[in-house]
């Protein structure tokens, strides 16, 4: 049986940050950030936090889909910025819907999770296991930031966007993921420093650290790799997929996999430019606005792509 999506939904936070904010936060400027990353404004979190936004995101979805919640077999949230250790954002998205039938665990994948958690509940939807779930992409990256490191934090953004999937005989067609612990330092966050009652000191706090080139080399790399791969397992012409829907981080990676898979960019949608990159949040909340624009229809082919830190990426071909 294959996953196939019967409902979205999407949330971010009310407070909009302008690249003209930053610019008197940090040394930048609008044309700095635009035209290196096409991001002009993000959502980020004051009320909000993970949790609030992938619960807001489950209650569309979960509408959308006309899902009653003791139904739902299976929460996954995707996330690298949890609000705890725990329990984890699945289980509190668990209660807050009163899905108390369901098995909740969150995945953590930074900005593939959203694929790695999709895939992994195609297995469950394919071993018989389970026949629906709800897989959330959640992020609130604002709080990882170093807000005086004007390379980074002018590309994050906070947001959640989560779909509904159904065992059905049409849905999810196939995937490529991946994943180099070797290269995983280009891109990290350290949760705490190891601190006991034998360690001396006092705990320094982290922020994500990100060298852009070598991501940047990687994303435009590997990703049309995965992409190629992808299409050839699954005998699927190039033209034959009506959208490309990329991780959300930069429009110049998007542009530059769109010309090396010689796809026109029409194909290949973006919303980064109001929300910038929210990590696993990227694909399923980009998701959710086509499908509330009626841009998707029965039957369309649809591929996904993520990456980033891990380094990990990933590939899935969907029928609507
Ligand atoms: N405003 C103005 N100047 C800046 C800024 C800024 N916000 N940030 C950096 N600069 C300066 C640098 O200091 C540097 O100056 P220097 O030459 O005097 O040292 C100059 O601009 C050029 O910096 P580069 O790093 O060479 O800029 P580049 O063109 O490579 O673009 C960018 C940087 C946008 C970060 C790019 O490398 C990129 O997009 N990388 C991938 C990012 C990404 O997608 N990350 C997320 C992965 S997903 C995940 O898992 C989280």
């Amino acid at each position: 049986m294959r996953a196939r999506i019967i409902g979205t939904g999407s949330a971010v936070p009310e407070s909009v940050v302008t690249n003209d904010d930053l610019a008197k936060v940090v040394d930048t400027n609008d044309e700095w950030i635009s035209s290196r990353s096409g991001i002009r404004e993000r959502r980020i979190a004051r009320e909000d936090n993970t949790t609030s936004l992938a619960i807001k995101a489950a209650k569309q979805a979960m509408e959308d889909a006309h899902m009653d919640s003791e139904a739902l077999q299976m929460i996954v949230v995707a996330t690298c910025t949890p609000d705890m250790f725990f329990p984890n954002t699945a289980c509190q998205v668990q209660q807050a819907l009163g899905a108390h039938n369901a098995v909740a665990f969150d995945l953590s994948a930074a900005c593939s999770g959203f694929l790695f958690a999709l895939s992994t509940v195609q297995a469950y939807i394919n071993s018989g296991l389970y026949t629906n779930a709800l897989i959330i992409g959640a992020e609130t990256m604002s709080k990882v930031i170093d807000w005086k490191d004007r390379s980074t934090c002018v590309l994050f953004g906070d947001g959640a966007g989560a779909v509904v999937v159904k065992a059905e005989e049409t849905g999810f067609i196939d995937m490529v993921l991946g994943s180099d612990g070797d290269g995983g330092h280009v891109l990290t966050c350290r949760t705490r420093e190891m601190h006991n009652l034998l360690c001396e000191g006092e705990q320094e706090m982290d922020y994500l650290h990100m060298d852009g080139q070598p991501v940047f080399k990687f994303a435009v790399k590997k990703v049309p790799e995965c992409v190629e791969q992808l299409l050839e397992k699954t005998g699927t012409d190039r033209e034959a997929v009506d959208y490309y829907i990329l991780h959300q981080a930069n429009s110049r990676i998007i542009q530059s996999v769109a010309k090396r898979l010689h796809v026109p960019e029409e194909k290949f949608p973006m919303n980064l430019s109001t929300h910038g990159n929210t990590s696993a949040a990227s694909i399923p909340i980009l998701l959710d606005e086509m499908n509330r624009k009626g841009m998707f229809a029965r039957g369309q082919k649809i591929l996904m792509s993520g990456f980033g830190a891990g380094l990990t990426w990933g590939a899935a071909l969907i029928e609507w």
